[in-house]
């Protein structure tokens, strides 16, 4: 037993607790791969530090509560190590010797960096390490030789720019790591529940820790259907953010509500019971085992110790290879 298909190298931001879109976007997959693959799972840390490096205050407490979640949404620690970015040093000295292989148009071209840029308005005030970062997560990925890499589309172009950096680096130096592929997640996209892209500074999330008040109270306020205002009217479930909901956490019963909604037979009223009922129920074990953790941080702490062991070892054994390769010490 235990031939796994490959190494996978997960990665998130630490943003805190996380919320319902996180986990059907990656963590859900994370959660599946863990049986197949030997995964490694980084909190990207110095990523944060490229949009908001003023305030680093709260970087150390979301890593924490981001690690609860983790473990929470069912990622075993004793399987898959969990670490933080900067607790492994050989990340940076990777991300060194991978600047050298990548120019500067090409890092200007990147889609989603470019596309950030324009959010933030930082055109022509980019920093340096912001405009490098994808080349920070091809170490981030190669570091630990990963064939896979599980991520959502707008991270697709970092995957193709380490592919490229691998690439660069074994004719150049000899082969030391393997071109690893992207895994899309299958549903990549939770709405908010205002049916808008689902994210924090919207105020449009269900968090997994959400208490079950709480959680019936958003999604008794969700958008539904504009057209649908009372009961007896007939409804549109493919435009509606409630039924979206139901496709993901109360498949079984989709056909009947579907059915009951285009006929004006089910109300929007008792059509989000049943879904809160369903999103309470599913998010009962996260809840458990936050409060578990809540009053046993130490053991996140010793968790994220023992991750950072096991993956400093490939780390710097990787680093030996890159020294070998590169004539360097
Ligand atoms: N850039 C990723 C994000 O913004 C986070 C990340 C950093 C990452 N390093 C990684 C993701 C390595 C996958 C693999 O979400």
């Amino acid at each position: 037993m235990n031939e796994k298909k490959g190494r996978i190298l997960s990665g998130m931001r630490p943003t805190g607790k996380l919320h319902l879109g996180n986990y059907v976007g990656a963590l859900e997959n994370w959660v599946k791969l863990q049986e197949e693959y030997e995964n490694y799972h980084l909190v990207a840390d110095w990523h944060v530090l490229t949009t908001q490096c003023e305030d680093t205050e709260n970087i150390g407490n979301d890593t924490i509560d981001m690690v609860i979640d983790w473990i929470g949404a069912g990622i075993d620690p004793r399987k898959s190590p969990m670490f933080a970015q900067s607790n492994i040093k050989e990340h940076a000295e990777l991300h060194l010797l991978f600047s050298m292989l990548v120019t500067v148009p090409r890092l200007e071209r990147n889609p989603t960096v470019k596309e950030q840029i324009k959010d933030l308005h930082l055109e022509g005030k980019v920093s340096y390490g912001h405009l490098g970062y994808p080349v920070l997560q091809a170490a981030d990925i190669l570091i630990y030789k990963a064939d896979l890499v599980p991520v959502g589309e707008d991270q697709l172009p970092h995957v193709e720019l380490t592919r490229e950096i691998a690439r660069r680096f074994n004719y150049l130096y000899g082969d030391v790591f393997p071109e690893p592929d992207a895994k899309l997640t299958a549903f990549s996209r939770l709405p908010g529940t205002d049916g808008k892209r689902m994210s924090k500074s919207a105020g449009n999330v269900i968090l997994l820790s959400d208490e079950p008040e709480v959680i019936s109270k958003k999604i008794m306020s969700a958008i539904t259907d504009p057209e649908k205002i009372r009961k007896g009217d007939p409804g549109k479930p493919e435009i509606c953010t409630v039924y979206t909901y139901h496709t993901k956490f109360n498949s079984e019963e989709c056909n009947g509500i579907e059915r009951d909604c285009r006929s004006g037979k089910l109300g929007c009223v008792e059509c989000k019971k049943r879904l809160s009922k369903k999103v309470i129920d599913f998010l009962e074990p996260f809840r458990k085992n936050r409060a578990y953790y809540l009053e046993h941080i130490d053991e996140i702490k010793d968790i994220l110790l023992d991750g950072e062991k096991r993956a400093r070892e490939v780390a710097s054994k990787t680093m030996d290879d890159v020294h070998r390769a590169m004539k360097l010490g």
